[in-house]
């Protein structure tokens, strides 16, 4: 019998810079990536606090872990339309919310950082 593989308490989030600069901080559930981002100090405005308002929260999601998020709402996705830099696996870091399955999730921080 295989003993249980115990999931992390707090999924682990990688920050990359434009520069490549990577950070990894450990987070609760329940906090937003840009809630992280801001309480870390990595440049990440968040001006309307999470209200899908400003999209001063962008993040571009590493390809390999975009499939893991759920789709974008069609709210989500009319405020990235007004976000500098978009690509196809940008997302607002607002409407990320840490789960345990998500540990290791990898964003990187839009140019004008
Ligand atoms: S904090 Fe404003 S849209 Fe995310």
């Amino acid at each position: 019998m295989r003993a249980a593989v115990a999931r992390p308490a707090m999924p682990r989030l990688i920050f990359v810079e434009p520069g490549g600069a990577r950070h990894q901080i450990d987070a609760p559930c329940g906090l937003s990536v840009m809630q992280v981002a801001r309480m870390h100090d990595l440049g990440i405005e968040g001006t309307c606090d999470g209200s899908l308002a400003c999209a001063t929260c962008h993040v571009i999601v590493a390809p390999e872990d975009a499939l893991r998020l759920g789709a974008a709402s069609a709210e989500e996705e009319d405020m990235l339309d007004l976000a500098i830099g978009v690509r196809p696996t940008s997302r607002l870091g607002c409407q990320i919310v840490l789960t345990e399955e998500l540990d290791g999730l990898t964003v990187h921080l839009p140019d004008g950082w």
